[in-house]
């Protein structure tokens, strides 16, 4: 008899979770019916997680999709996995490391010799883990935010000669969270120092705050191009970002992801809205969550940190 309560109340728990998790954590889908047939798109860091599943659904509306990620290894097998889901041929492997301003470069040079388009760039790549770059920068302020600033700023002639075109940055809820101490940022080249739990999540925050404030910046010097940006939180995501967290976070967390977190195919929905949806052209430079425009807080429109990190940005990648 207790089995067969057990039983029962184990089934009702597992379809209660369902129900929650389809009506409350799954979010809105992206509904736009662009095709993309003769355009091009680049997504970074698109071997895994959330950049995977939009490289995939680009690909499955006619894009040729470049796949720009680190690993050779990696992104070749993503490219063979990417083709045999979407059905289609238009997709390429192209090395990038965000970590190095040379590797950047590089990509750019053979993207732009290589490739006669640039409708949609989208800025997806992002690491959780502290250190340094290549160049001697802080990684996560060097791969999340510099190396896309660079990468962008090589890119951005192409986008404005293929206009209409798109720039989505994909940046965190965490930004919240998020400060830029400049005096500390000229000194140490990066956001903090520091390896502790809170303090990763911190530095993690500033990168994150540093994206949405160069939408900000970028979407003022595009105006009068026909090329737009935005930016996005695309939700809490069952991804491999936590991969180099300690042991005991993934022990802690792994109850609240199965409650609480999306799955990559619900998490790549809102950075498909910001690259397909037709009509959110006056919203450039905005911030979307859930597939709908968002208010930021006052920190994350600053006019002044926006102008001051695009140029300290400048510096540091050799443009200014
Ligand atoms: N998951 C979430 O809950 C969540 C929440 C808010 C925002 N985000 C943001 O969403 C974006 C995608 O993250 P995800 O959750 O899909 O994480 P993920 O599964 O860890 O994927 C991140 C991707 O970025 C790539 N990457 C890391 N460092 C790189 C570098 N130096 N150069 C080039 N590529 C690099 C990774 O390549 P490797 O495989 O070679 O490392 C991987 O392909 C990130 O910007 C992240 O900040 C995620
Ligand atoms: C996303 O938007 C939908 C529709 O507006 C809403 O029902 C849902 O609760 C929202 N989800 C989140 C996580 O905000
Ligand atoms: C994001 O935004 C702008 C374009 O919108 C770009 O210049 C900047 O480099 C991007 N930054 C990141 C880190 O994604």
């Amino acid at each position: 008899m207790t089995s067969v309560l057990l039983a029962v109340a184990a089934a009702a728990a597992i379809f209660a979770l369902y129900v929650f998790r389809e009506v409350v954590v799954k979010g809105k889908r992206c509904t736009s019916t662009a095709r993309l047939h003769g355009k091009t798109v680049i997504v970074t860091g698109s071997n895994t997680g959330i950049g995977k599943v939009t490289a995939t659904e680009l690909a499955k509306r006619g894009a040729r999709v470049i796949m720009a990620c680190r690993s050779r290894q990696r992104g070749e097998a993503a490219v063979e996995e990417v083709k045999r889901e979407s059905g289609s041929s238009q997709v390429v492997f192209m090395q990038l490391d965000l970590g190095s301003l040379q590797s950047v470069q590089s990509f750019a040079e053979t993207f732009l010799k290589s490739e006669s388009r640039l409708d949609i760039l989208i800025n997806n790549a992002g690491i959780y883990m502290q250190g340094r770059t290549d160049d001697g920068l802080g990684m996560m302020f060097g791969v999340n935010h510099i190396g896309h600033f660079l990468l962008t700023n090589l890119l951005l002639k192409r986008l404005k000669a293929c206009g209409p075109s798109r720039v989505v940055n994909v940046s965190s809820m965490a930004h919240m969270f998020g400060k830029i101490d400049f005096d500390f940022l000229n000194t140490h080249k990066a956001l903090g120092l520091g390896s502790s739990t809170t303090q990763v999540f911190k530095i993690y925050s500033h990168s994150k705050l540093c994206n949405i404030l160069f939408t900000h910046e970028l979407a003022k010097r595009l105006q009068g191009t026909k090329v737009t940006c935005y930016s996005l939180h695309p939700g809490a995501i069952n991804t491999e970002l936590a991969r180099n967290a300690p042991n005991l976070l993934h022990v802690l967390l792994k109850p609240l992801t199965l409650m609480f977190f999306k799955n990559p195919v619900q998490g790549a929905q809102t950075t498909l809205h910001c690259a397909l949806q037709q009509g959110i052209e006056p919203l450039s430079g905005r911030y979307f969550s859930n597939c709908t425009v968002k208010n930021l807080c006052a920190k994350a429109k600053d006019d002044a940190a926006a102008k001051k990190l695009w140029e300290l940005s400048e510096t540091l990648c050799g443009l200014a």
